[in-house]
């Protein structure tokens, strides 16, 4: 990472929460994140720790009753989370894609593949020149021209004759390239995949993954990868977020946080990825995660934690560099600096155990 460049994307203390009959879900609680140009950052953790409510709280799809209720996400200097709707129309799609675990309930059945490719041109309208509407036959052409080439360029064979076709007649792995070609039609700055890989056989996952890596390094897309696979993530990202229970628990360079785990969460993680080759015992993270509409104050994994100690049940520990060293706030979300949240670290000044919540301290 240059130290110059600025971050692309940053989430600065964001917290999202959806009301509930049983209180208050803080499904994203005063999260820091900094996405850098043409870096790949996982956000991973176990399902309901709140990665997809990241990915949606940055293109502004939280669906009320639920909202963004404190904090800034940053986007080429403006504040997605104070946008108005349309405003934000017009960075969906165009600067910010966003590709789904599910290819073929986002992809509209009724719509030939090419269709859908080009609606997303259309609607930024990417390739200006000639009317919109009534039918420009010259503006079409060249609107289907780009739509082949961004076919071609996710690997999809035979454009020609695929673009015709329903995503039906796509298997899996051909659906999520079509996806991951809406996406791209406009050339966004910012990838959002949220499990882009998890409903595919590993082989097709392979090739999915190698071509955003492609798309990451051709392009210098910014992509944040959200995955429940602690094992891709260290495969594919620059950084490593680890969530759980709505907070970030751990986040730093790959290295770091794959070889020198700081939180037991994390420790957890890396004991359930299976290691080929070595006959090695799988072992789960015992219990499950928190119902997020009832956490007491303190550790959220404390319940599960090998080593909790009497007081991470009642305080609350910040987020804070393993080295003990200050350090800048724009390196530390973007995972730079080593960063966890846990009693174990030995530098670790005691919180004050009266504190009930974060009141919203990252
Ligand atoms: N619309 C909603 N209403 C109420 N709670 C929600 C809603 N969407 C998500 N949640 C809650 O927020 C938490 C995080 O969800 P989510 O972001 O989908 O997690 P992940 O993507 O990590 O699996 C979960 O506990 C979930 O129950
Ligand atoms: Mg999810």
């Amino acid at each position: 990472m240059k130290s110059d460049a600025s971050p692309i994307l940053e989430l600065r203390n964001v917290t999202t929460l959806f009301p509930t009959r049983r209180g208050d879900v803080r499904a994203v609680d005063a999260v820091n994140l900094a996405l850098y140009p043409g870096q790949i950052l996982g956000l991973v953790g176990e399902s309901g720790c709140g990665k997809s409510t990241v990915l949606l709280s940055i293109l502004g799809l939280i669906a009320s009753p639920g909202r963004i209720d404190a904090g800034e996400i940053l986007f080429d200097g403006r504040d997605l989370s104070k946008l108005p709707t349309s405003e934000l129309r017009k960075i969906r799609g165009k600067e910010i894609a966003m590709i789904f675990q599910d290819p073929l309930s986002t992809l509209n059945p009724v719509f030939t593949v090419g269709e859908q490719i080009r609606e997303s041109l259309r609607l930024h309208n990417m390739i200006g020149g000639g009317r919109l509407w009534p039918f420009d036959r010259a503006r079409t052409a060249r609107e289907k021209q780009r739509v082949l080439e961004v076919m071609a360029e996710v690997g999809i064979p035979a454009p020609e004759a695929r673009y015709r076709a329903y995503p039906h007649q796509f298997s899996g792995g051909m659906q999520q390239r079509a996806l991951i070609a809406i996406g791209l039609a406009c050339n966004p700055k910012v990838l959002l995949a949220d499990e882009p890989t998890t409903a595919l056989d590993v082989t097709i996952q392979a090739q999915i993954v190698a071509l955003m890596q492609r798309i990451n390094r051709e392009h210098g897309t910014g992509i944040i990868l959200v995955t429940h696979d602690l094992g891709l993530a260290a495969e594919f990202c620059d950084h490593i977020a680890v969530m759980y229970a709505g907070r970030i628990v751990e986040i730093g360079r790959t290295d770091d946080v794959i070889e020198r785990p700081q939180h037991p969460y994390t420790e957890g993680l890396l004991r359930c990825i299976p290691d080929i080759g070595r006959r090695r015992p799988i072992e789960p993270i015992m219990g499950n995660v928190p119902d997020l509409a009832d956490l007491g104050p303190g550790c959220a994994f404390a319940p599960r934690c090998p080593v909790a100690q009497p007081i991470c049940t009642h305080s609350f520990f910040r987020l804070q560099p393993v080295s003990g060293e200050e350090s800048d706030a724009a390196a530390q979300r973007s995972g730079e600096v080593h960063m966890a949240r846990c009693l174990r670290l030995t530098n670790y000044i005691l919180p004050d155990a009266s504190a009930q919540t974060n009141g919203g301290v990252p």
